[in-house]
């Protein structure tokens, strides 16, 4: 009795360990994300994320940021340049490709914009993003 007792004590410390070991990883990024979106994004997206209506589609709660990484780190890379609905608004505008960013640097703006603006979506690594970038250059 004692002894699992005991078990279920370590897996607990274990789990909570790991929880708040991944926290502050999660902070940083959020933290260098913001610098980055400050950079490269805010112009066309707005410090708010609410866009520019008919021009620039808003970043809070849109299928593209809180959903599939795969689609999303693709319009970053590739641009878009399709006319789109995004939140009830159609836009036919041209976002030009961010390839030049870093794999972290993309990493971090994307997980910056999915806990930003009301979204609350999980963390983009910089794996993620260099998987999509090898998938796109093979093409
Ligand atoms: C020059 C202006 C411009 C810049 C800079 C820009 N975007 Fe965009 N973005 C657009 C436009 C315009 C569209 C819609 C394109 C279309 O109509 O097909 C778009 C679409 C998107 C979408 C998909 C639609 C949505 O609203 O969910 C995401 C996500 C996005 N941009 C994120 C970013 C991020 C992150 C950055 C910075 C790394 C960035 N954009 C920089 C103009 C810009």
């Amino acid at each position: 009795m004692m002894k699992i007792k005991m078990t279920v004590l370590l897996i607990c410390f274990f789990v909570i360990g790991l929880i708040s070991w991944q926290q502050p990883d999660l902070k940083a990024s959020i933290e260098r994300g913001q610098k980055v979106y400050e950079t490269y994004c805010l112009g066309c997206h707005q410090s708010d994320g609410s866009g520019v209506p008919r021009l620039n589609p808003p970043l809070s709660k849109t299928t593209y940021v809180t959903g599939d990484k795969k689609k999303l780190i693709t319009v970053v890379l590739a641009g878009l340049d399709t006319e789109i609905e995004i939140n009830g608004e159609v836009y036919n505008n041209v976002m030009a490709p961010h390839d030049f960013l870093k794999d972290q640097e993309i990493a971090d703006v994307l997980t910056y914009v999915r806990n930003s603006f009301g979204n609350k979506a999980a963390a983009i690594t910089p794996a993620d993003v260099k998987n999509v970038r090898a998938s796109l250059t093979k093409k």
